[in-house]
């Protein structure tokens, strides 16, 4: 049976974000799915930052939030995750609820730009050094593209690393086929 993993992301989040206001961040904009569902779920006193490093998926998520009326609460980043923690600040470190990873390259567009190791490692610290405790990492990773199961893998080695400081749920198969989803719970 396929699993739907975007579904399972979105639940996750669902069931952990009851409490409004909060910061959400989504890592890979791409086309403005994943920032648009966090959008609606922080509400308008929410604050959600998205970052994507193409301009061209910048702009898919800006006219996804502004046809839906969520543009408000959302801040858009032409830039790499990995930078995010300097670009939020004391503000986001350590009070953020939620941070969104869904790897891969953008669909319908240059197959050649996905995300690698290289950036998504210091992202993903980034990324726990912002959390509050109780946040999450969701966290979508695909493997059958050139260089996706290598991304995989270190991620993985990268999970193994946090055994002892969060919960982690997973849900699909770590193989050179088959996509996967973590939802890490920072304790
Ligand atoms: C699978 S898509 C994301 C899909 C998106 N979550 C959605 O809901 O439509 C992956 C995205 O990661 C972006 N990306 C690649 N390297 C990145 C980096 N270092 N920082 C931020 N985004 C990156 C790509 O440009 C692409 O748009």
């Amino acid at each position: 049976m396929k699993i739907n993993l975007v579904a399972r992301a979105h639940d996750f989040a669902r069931e952990r974000l009851g409490e409004t206001p909060f910061l959400a961040v989504d890592a890979t904009a791409g086309n403005g799915h994943d920032t648009l569902f966090l959008a609606r779920l922080a509400g308008t006193n929410g604050r959600v930052a998205a970052f994507d490093v193409q301009a061209e998926a910048i702009e898919a998520t800006r006219a996804r939030l502004e046809k839906n009326a969520c543009a408000a609460q959302v801040e858009l980043h032409l830039c790499g995750h990995e930078k995010m923690a300097e670009l939020l600040g004391e503000a986001w470190a350590g009070k953020t609820r939620a941070v969104f990873f869904n790897l891969g390259y953008l669909p319908k567009s240059d197959h050649a730009v996905t995300t690698s190791a290289a950036t998504t490692l210091p992202a993903l610290d980034a990324a726990w050094g912002l959390l509050a405790p109780g946040g999450f990492i969701s966290l979508t990773v695909y493997t059958r593209h050139p260089g996706g199961f290598a991304e995989s893998e270190r991620v993985d080695t990268w999970l193994d690393g946090l055994r002892d400081c969060a919960d982690i749920f997973t849900c699909g198969a770590h193989n050179p086929v088959e996509p996967w989803w973590a939802g890490i719970v920072k304790r």
